[in-house]
């Protein structure tokens, strides 16, 4: 602090809401930037677990102005089912802002979505189906509808008026329908604006006197660096940019602003959806991430790939989001493991390749060089928090070995160690 930005260093999915909700305990505010309810941060919270997909996850702490920033693609459905939920658990949402530049997400969206995938020749994305690339697509071609435009009737009739037709005739020659007229839609657009209007504002100027005044701002990270639209495994990717460069365009802050960035990295690797996976495993060490990692996903219930730690991937990482720090999470689901495996390097037709690359099919024609590491025997879960008391030298001998091997390869030091789901398992160096 006073600004620190949490990045997922792998394919989504490292655990960035429960370490977003530990850092976010000294925050003033929280802001997402990119992304939209194909996000899910899960935060336990005592016995309470709140599964967040469109909401900062400042949103369960007492004070925190929470902020979605211009960069989210905002889903209307998603958040009035969310805030909803929350307020129904004794949280207020009184503290959010919405940018009034954020795009929203429309039906439309959300059946192009499902309507491409399906042109894609069997070779579909794997989407969460939230509409997400349709909605970023418009943005970016100038057809979208913004957060602010609820706020001005002539000003969102101008913009249905332009942006509807065109829309209607991609479904048609989709074979989509939309179940909706314009003025239903127009009539619907308008009462959110209505419901929402207190909340809609000029985010970026928020932030920045926030930043001006020296409050702790954290910026929420959503996805996470290899799911990136230009770094990612691309087509295998989501539509935004995931990494720390995004928060000045999503967020509306200049690229000085930010102190730390901290990647969140799990302690191996998963991924939802298709594409290139080079150290995934399909045996019983995989299956055991699978179960004793409750490795579903958040948004879709889908069960994740799981597999080793990628040291090309983490490599990636640190380098295009200059990450200052590590919070590793997730390493109990190692518990018990005799050896563990970290790939350093890919053998790709003859080749040894340390970088890792941008083409889909050389990343499947991709064997993983592992380095092999000591695993470290576990403690029962009543024992957790007598080793976080403890601190970090508390933590068994090879598991500080693999943490400084990690601090070692990507020159990034470790400053949280995640050893359970709850907030107070977690161990800060
Ligand atoms: P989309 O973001 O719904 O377009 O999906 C594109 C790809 O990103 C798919 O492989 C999804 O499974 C993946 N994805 C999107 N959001 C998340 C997330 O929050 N965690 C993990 N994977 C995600």
């Amino acid at each position: 602090m006073p600004s620190i930005a949490v990045i997922g260093a792998q394919w989504g999915d490292e655990g960035k809401g429960k370490i977003t909700d530990y850092e976010a305990e000294r925050a003033d505010m929280v802001v997402r930037y990119q992304g939209g309810s194909n996000a899910g941060h899960t935060i336990k919270v005592g016995d309470e677990v709140f599964a967040l997909h469109i909401l900062p996850s400042g949103i369960v702490r007492k004070g925190v102005v929470n902020v979605i920033g211009n960069g989210v693609i905002v889903d209307l459905i998603s958040l009035d089912r969310e805030i909803a939920e929350v307020e129904a658990r004794g949280r207020s949402v009184e503290g959010l802002r919405i940018s009034d530049r954020a795009n929203i997400i429309l039906n439309w969206h959300r059946l192009l979505d499902g309507a491409e995938e399906r042109f894609r020749g069997g070779r579909t994305v794997g989407t969460t189906g939230k509409g997400i690339g349709p909605c970023y697509s418009d943005k970016i071609a100038r057809s979208g509808i913004r957060m602010g435009d609820l706020l001005d009737p002539a000003l969102l009739a101008e913009r249905l008026d332009t942006v509807m037709p065109m829309k209607l005739k991609v479904m048609e020659v989709l074979n989509v329908r939309l179940a909706q007229t314009r003025d239903e839609l127009y009539s619907e657009l308008l009462a959110y604006g209505k419901r929402y209007g207190r909340y809609i504002t000029d985010t970026s100027v928020l932030v920045n006197e926030a930043l001006d005044e020296g409050k702790n701002v954290l910026f929420e990270g959503a996805q996470g660096t290899m799911l990136d639209i230009d770094h990612g495994t691309y087509p295998y990717v989501t539509s935004s940019n995931c990494i720390a460069g995004a928060i000045c365009t999503g967020a509306g802050v200049g690229p000085k602003r930010l102190d730390e960035i901290m990647g969140v990295l799990k302690a191996y690797t998963t991924r939802v959806g298709a594409g290139p996976f080079p150290t995934e495993l399909r045996d019983e060490v995989g299956e055991r991430f699978l179960n004793v990692g409750g490795e579903f996903g958040t948004t879709t219930g889908r069960p994740r790939r799981c597999g080793w730690l990628d040291l090309l991937v983490v490599e990636h990482a640190a380098r295009l989001n200059g990450l200052t720090q590590f919070a590793v999470t997730k390493l109990d689901v190692m518990n018990d493991l005799r050896r563990i495996k970290v790939a350093v390097a890919y053998e790709i037709d003859g080749r040894t390749v340390k970088r890792f690359p941008a083409n889909p099919k050389m990343l499947e024609r991709a064997v993983p060089v592992y380095e092999e590491l000591d695993g470290w025997a576990g403690w029962r879960p009543e024992e957790t928090m007598e080793i976080v008391r403890g601190g970090y030298d508390a933590l068994p001998r090879e598991m500080r070995a693999y943490l400084e091997y990690i601090e070692r390869c990507s020159k990034v030091p470790v400053r949280i160690v995640s050893i359970g789901k709850g907030r107070e398992e977690t161990v800060r160096r």
